[in-house]
C-alpha cells in the first residue's frame, strides 16, 4: 500500500494491525487496530507525527523510503504503539528531533532510552513552523497518559489528537465508512481507555470548541471528514446523565445466582428498566466495560466462594472501579452455602465508584419467596431512583 495522501503535502503513513487481539495484555481487540502516523511536508521543514508499534516498523520505514529529509517527530504521546519506533526513525535522520511535552521528554527517555539532546520540549499553546504549514501543540493530559497533548495544523485545520478520539479497528478505510461500526468501536475504546480521565477529557472538549476543525486524524481506526460525529459522541458520552440501564455482570456455580438473575432481569424489565445481563464465564469484557458508560445501576452477581465473591465477579469490580463509570446506585445480589462476606469484600473494592449503596439481597441456597420478594424490592427502589433523577 502506498502512502495515503490526505490533503497535498500530508499523508497517512501508518499501519494496519489486523491480527492483534491484545493490548497491553489486558484488552481484547476484537478487530484489530492501526497506528496511524503521519506526515506533513512544509515548504522548509518536514515532520512525521507520532509512528508505529515497533512490530510493525518495517511498513513505517518502507513509507519513509523516499523521503529525504524528517526535520521533526512529534511524539504526542509516549506510549509504545505510537512512540516504539522513533529509535530506528532517528537512526535513519539522525538530525531528527523529536518534538513533546517536558513530560513526555522524561517518559520517553525513560521508556525508549532515546538521548536528551535529540529532544525539543514544546509548551502548551506553542508552534512550530514547517514554512508553509504551522504545528500547534496543546497540552491535555491523561489522554491517555499524563505527558499526552494534541497536534493542531493550522493551515489545514487538521487535528492529530493521538489516543483521543480513537478506535481499535483494522480497516482499510482512510474515513469513516460505517458510522454504526466505528461508533461502536470508539465508544468500547473510550470505555476501556478513555473513561477514567472523563474529568480531564471534559476540560479538552470544551478547548476544543474554540478550534475550527476540518478533519480529525486520530492515532488508531478511521480518520474523521466529519468531525461532528466523533465530537459528538464524546460529548454524550461525558457530559450526559447516565440512562435508565441496569448492567448485571454475575457468575453462578450450581445454579442459585442464574436463578436469581434471571428473576431479577425479568423484574426490572417489568418494570421499564433495560437490563445489561453480562455471564463472566463467557462475556467479552469488552462489551462490559462499553456497557458501563451510559448505566446509572451496577447490580453485581455472585456466589460464595471460600467466603468471597467468585474472582471472576472481583475482576469485574476491580475493572469497573477502575475504570471509574458514572454509576449512581450499586448492588449485590448472589447465594451462599453456610457463610459469606462477599458483600462486604465487593464493596470494600469499589471506592472510586461514588455511588449508593443498595441493599443486597443475598440467599442462603436456592431462591425461596422471601429472596424473590427481595429481588422485587430492589427492583422498585432502583426503577423509582432512577426516575427521581430523571434517567431516561
Ligand atoms: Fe494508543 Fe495510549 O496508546
Amino acid at each position: 500500500m502506498k502512502a495515503r495522501q490526505i490533503r497535498p503535502n500530508i499523508y497517512w503513513v501508518g499501519a494496519i494491525d489486523w491480527d492483534r487481539r491484545l493490548f497491553d495484555a489486558l484488552i481484547s481487540l476484537p478487530d484489530g487496530t492501526s497506528y496511524n502516523a503521519y506526515l506533513v511536508q512544509g515548504s522548509q521543514k518536514t515532520a512525521l507525527l507520532d509512528t508505529v508499534d515497533p512490530t510493525m516498523t518495517d511498513g513505517l520505514m518502507a513509507y519513509l523510503e523516499d523521503i529525504p529529509v524528517i526535520d521533526y517527530v512529534i511524539a504526542n504521546h509516549a506510549e509504545q504503539d505510537h512512540a516504539g519506533s522513533i529509535p530506528p526513525v532517528l537512526a535513519k535522520y539522525p538530525n531528527a528531533k523529536v518534538v513533546t511535552t517536558p513530560k513526555g521528554k522524561d517518559i520517553l527517555m525513560a521508556l525508549l532510552l532515546i538521548p536528551e539532546d535529540k529532544f525539543i520540549t514544546v509548551n502548551d499553546g506553542e508552534t512550530l513552523s514547517l514554512g508553509s504549514k504551522t504545528l500547534e501543540f496543546i497540552h491535555a493530559p491523561w489522554v491517555h497518559w499524563p505527558e499526552t497533548m494534541l497536534t493542531y495544523l493550522r493551515e489545514d485545520k487538521i487535528l492529530f489528537p493521538c489516543d483521543l478520539f480513537g478506535s481499535h479497528l483494522a480497516t482499510t478505510d482512510l474515513y469513516v465508512s460505517n458510522e454504526g461500526q466505528v461508533y461502536e468501536a470508539a465508544k468500547r475504546y473510550f470505555a476501556e481507555i478513555m473513561m477514567p480521565f472523563r474529568t480531564s477529557i471534559e476540560k479538552h472538549l470544551e478547548r476544543l470548541n474554540s478550534y475550527r476543525i476540518d478533519i480529525i486524524c486520530p492515532s488508531h481506526g478511521p480518520m474523521y471528514d466529519k468531525p461532528s460525529f466523533i465530537l459528538e459522541a464524546y460529548r454524550s458520552w461525558v457530559f450526559d446523565p447516565p440512562r435508565n440501564i441496569v448492567v448485571l455482570p454475575y457468575i453462578s456455580m450450581h445454579g442459585s445466582t442464574q436463578k436469581m438473575v434471571e428473576y431479577f432481569v425479568g423484574a426490572l424489565a417489568d418494570r421499564g428498566v433495560t437490563v445489561k445481563q453480562f455471564n463472566l464465564a463467557a462475556t467479552d469484557i469488552g462489551k462490559l466495560a462499553t456497557a458501563l458508560v451510559d448505566a446509572a445501576t451496577l447490580v453485581i452477581g455472585t456466589p460464595t466462594v471460600l467466603v468471597g465473591p467468585h474472582p471472576n465477579v472481583a475482576y469485574a469490580a476491580f475493572l469497573a472501579n477502575a475504570l471509574r463509570p458514572r454509576l449512581q446506585f450499586i448492588s449485590v445480589i448472589g447465594s451462599y452455602g453456610w457463610g459469606s462476606k462477599a458483600v462486604e469484600q465487593l464493596t470494600g473494592m469499589i471506592p472510586n465508584l461514588k455511588a449508593e449503596v443498595l441493599a443486597p439481597v443475598i440467599s442462603k441456597g436456592f431462591p425461596r419467596e422471601e429472596d424473590f420478594k427481595g429481588l422485587d424490592n430492589l427492583a422498585s427502589t432502583i426503577t423509582s431512583k432512577h426516575k427521581e433523577r430523571g434517567f431516561a
